[in-house]
């Protein structure tokens, strides 16, 4: 495999993420963090501040001009990204500050249905963000969390996940692709299975978005969460996609501006969705940001740039292979944007450290994935993490980075 391997001119891509050619610790960057945060092309960089130079005012409030334009700048993004989900209507985005803020707005406010001794079932696999919350609706309510068993390559043990249905779930949360090991989770099967029980299904799809093209209605899910920084998009914006019927049934889980049809000391209604879960002046510039990151992904091949990063992390891994003293973790059939390992005898944390002074930008640590990382008996894997601007050279550099490193802490 070389850096021949695919078809995608890279050098024109990685000229409009200006951040791309700097120099970090006096060296040009290689940023193999996207999986944290992918950087952001400049049609995104200059969507925002075209925004805040030419149309900033509050939505959905005023009635001067530049109201309409920052309203239909606003709502005109919430239509392209349902779109790019597969979604119709609109009205089933509502818009958050992020993954975890979705999650947080269903466990809050669709958990509030749930009874004492009903199952939440999440994955051993998953971030914080698809725990803690469920953890405290289920503290509040009686029900339970059960986590669902991993095999020792980072896949759901779906044999177990079938057995586990027969209980009282009322909830399905897992994360389409793990952020820590880059597994691609079976979610068809999952919804199937779980829907065949009752229950509702959420996916997390932070670490989807970016790298594949989602069809909410094809994958079969009740929820879908994520966020726009890990899409090319701003930071402190998100989306909760849901299904109607559920939506409609939820309750408000912020009060405020916004969210309100009629308000009297007597008692107070609400707006229809999605506005009923966006109380207080929402992230306008982020919105607008996030639909030119949709621009930006609807304008290139998406079927082109899977392949090309599958090809990336596919040599990574190779290299890997042949790299004494590495272990890879998770070894799953399916693996999307991220290689986790550890350095035999290298404290990680030293590791990461070593590589950013040579220009490498990754993660180290449990990548809020602590239940992880206790099954797979360790506290925490280094990260290299791949997004469509990578290129062969820079696993390259990562290795011969990393043989630098091991010569510096042996
Ligand atoms: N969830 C992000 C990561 O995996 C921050 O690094």
């Amino acid at each position: 495999m070389n850096a021949m391997a695919t078809p995608l001119d890279v050098a024109a891509l990685r000229g409009q993420f200006p951040i791309l050619s700097t120099e970090v610790n006096g060296h040009p960057l290689v940023y193999l963090d996207s999986a944290a945060t992918t950087q952001k092309p400049n049609v995104v960089i200059d969507a925002i501040s075209d925004y805040y130079r030419f149309d900033n005012a509050n939505v959905h409030r005023a009635a001067h001009m530049l109201a309409d334009r920052a309203t239909t700048a606003f709502e005109g993004a919430r239509k392209k990204v349902a779109r790019f989900i597969g979604s119709d209507d609109e009205k089933q985005l509502i818009w958050t500050r992020g993954t975890t803020e979705a999650i947080n707005l269903v466990a809050y406010s669709w958990g509030n249905r749930l009874q004492p001794g009903d199952q939440i079932l999440v994955s051993t696999l998953e971030h914080h963000s698809n725990i803690v919350p469920w953890q405290l609706v289920a503290e509040r309510v009686g029900a339970n969390v059960i986590p669902i068993s991993v095999s020792d390559e980072g896949e759901i043990d779906l044999d177990a996940f079938r057995s586990q249905l027969n209980g009282p779930v009322r909830m399905v949360a897992v994360g389409h692709v793990s952020n820590a090991l880059g597994t691609v989770n079976p979610v068809e099967d999952i919804v199937r299975l779980a829907h065949d029980a009752g229950a509702v299904v959420l996916l997390d799809g932070a670490q989807a978005m970016a790298h594949q093209t989602i069809d909410v209605h094809k994958l079969g899910c009740d929820f879908y969460a994520f966020s726009g920084h890990k899409m090319y998009g701003p930071t402190g914006i998100g989306a909760l996609w849901g299904r109607t019927d559920l939506l409609v049934d939820m309750s408000p889980w912020q009060g405020g501006g916004e969210m309100i049809d009629q308000v009297s000391f007597g008692g107070t209604t609400y707006q229809q969705i999605p506005y009923r879960f966006e109380a207080g002046t929402p992230d306008i510039a982020g919105a607008v940001g996030l639909g030119a990151a949709v621009d930006y992904l609807n304008s290139l091949d998406r079927d082109e740039i899977a392949a090309h990063e599958d090809a990336v992390l596919s040599y990574a891994v190779e290299r890997g292979e042949d790299f004494e003293g590495l272990t890879r973790y998770g070894c799953a059939h399916q693996v999307s944007g991220a290689f986790s390992f550890l350095m035999e005898g290298l404290p990680s944390a030293d590791v990461g450290m070593l590589l950013d002074q040579q220009g490498v930008a990754v993660r180290t640590g449990h990548h809020c994935t602590q239940p992880l990382m206790n099954r797979l008996g360790i506290s925490g894997t280094i990260r290299a993490s791949f997004a469509l601007y990578n290129t062969f050279e820079e696993v390259d550099r990562l290795f011969t980075a990393l043989e630098k490193v091991r010569t510096m802490l042996s």
